[in-house]
């Protein structure tokens, strides 16, 4: 950790050297020149995802292998805006494979989206001499991406990061399979006190929109009811199906709930069965634990194939896609398709629910 953390403040000093390109005077040079290198941006942005930084190392170590000049852009398309820009090599990837977050930081930024975020970070880039930027992020990432893409013509390459898993065009999103191994080992500790006190526990896990960690983390580990975005939320049935798995001989029990489930997530529905039957339910909100920690062996891996990956297709001439993986084979969908269709949850496991808990 203290590696990145000295990498972190070298990427700041670097940044901090270079001052936003709008404030420069136009006859001071921007520290990328143009040469016959290519230069290759990368960036993440969004909500932070363990495998990040794995992601970032892969490009920069990939790039530079085939002669690219590699620039690290820092806080997403804030930084990018702002002029937060410095050269990354080889050396500065070093031992962060294994650390969750991701080095150069992060935001979600909503000056970016309007025409004058649009043209300064377009003119930003031109600046800097840049020809193509990775970017590591989720849907709303790919969604930025689109747009810079009608006013930039410098290529841009998706790779797939956020714990949510709801992109399309790959079937496991950077991330996601550390948020549910760590969600599912939270809920495991949860399991013994309930099972202890014979209670029942709502527990909730992220996704506003998505229900892919609740039904990970559900099947995972072995909840008695696993509630949805995508599903209708029908307490009542809840509540029954509750009894009857008490009548089969349950002692306790334990809902996955998604953040975007019904009205108000777990808290609400807690409320809502309380109302029914006048039990007392347990409500434990997993949040943002779920984005720390170390990511798993698959999600580095899954990381550094996509990020090798960005690097082809950049060199191929690419752009305006994103590199996934899906089944088994390395492709590249249009960032439209990314978030403008839905990917399927796993309907067999789904269907498969009720005979799990039974
Ligand atoms: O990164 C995705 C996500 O963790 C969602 O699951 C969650 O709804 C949202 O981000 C939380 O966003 P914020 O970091 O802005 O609180």
């Amino acid at each position: 950790m203290q590696q990145v953390r000295s990498l972190c403040q070298r990427i700041e000093l670097l940044s901090k050297r270079i001052r936003p390109v709008d404030s420069l005077p136009s006859e001071i040079p921007v520290i990328v020149r143009r040469h016959a290198m290519k230069t290759l941006a990368v960036l993440t942005s969004g909500g932070d995802a363990p495998g990040m930084n794995a992601a970032i190392r892969s490009v920069v170590r990939v790039g530079s292998a085939r002669g690219l000049s590699l620039i690290g852009i820092r806080r997403g398309y804030q930084g990018l805006l702002d002029g937060e820009l410095a050269p990354l090599g080889p050396r500065d990837v070093s031992n962060v494979i294994q650390h969750g977050g991701t080095f150069l930081h992060t935001s979600r930024c909503d000056e970016f989206k309007t025409p004058a975020g649009l043209r300064q970070a377009k003119g930003m880039l031109e600046r800097h001499h840049i020809d193509g930027v990775v970017l590591i992020g989720g849907d709303g990432t790919f969604r930025g991406g689109e747009e810079l893409g009608r006013v930039w013509p410098g290529r841009l390459i998706g790779v797939p990061a956020t714990i949510d898993n709801d992109v399309n065009g790959t079937e496991c999103t950077i991330g996601y399979d550390t948020a549910v191994n760590t969600a599912m080992e939270a809920i495991d500790k949860i399991r013994d006190t309930a099972e202890s006190h014979e209670r029942s526990f709502l527990v909730e896990v992220m996704g506003r929109h998505a229900g892919y960690i609740a039904l990970g983390v559900g099947i995972g580990a072995g909840a008695e009811e696993i509630l949805l975005p995508e599903r209708p939320c029908e307490v009542r049935k809840i509540y029954a199906r509750l009894g009857a798995a008490r009548a089969r001989g349950k002692t306790s029990s334990l809902l996955v709930v998604a953040e975007g489930n019904g009205p108000g997530g777990a808290a609400r529905l807690a409320e809502e069965l309380k109302k029914i039957g006048h039990e007392e339910y347990r409500v434990v909100i997993l949040g943002h634990l779920q984005r720390g920690g170390v990511p798993t062996a698959a999600d580095r891996i899954l990381a550094t194939k996509l990020g090798a990956y960005a690097v082809d297709l950049f060199i191929q001439g690419g752009t305006g896609v994103m590199a996934g993986l899906v089944g088994g084979e390395l492709c590249a969908t249009a960032f439209r398709d990314t978030y403008s269709r839905k990917k399927p949850l796993d309907e067999y496991l789904l269907d498969r629910q009720d005979e799990l808990s039974s």
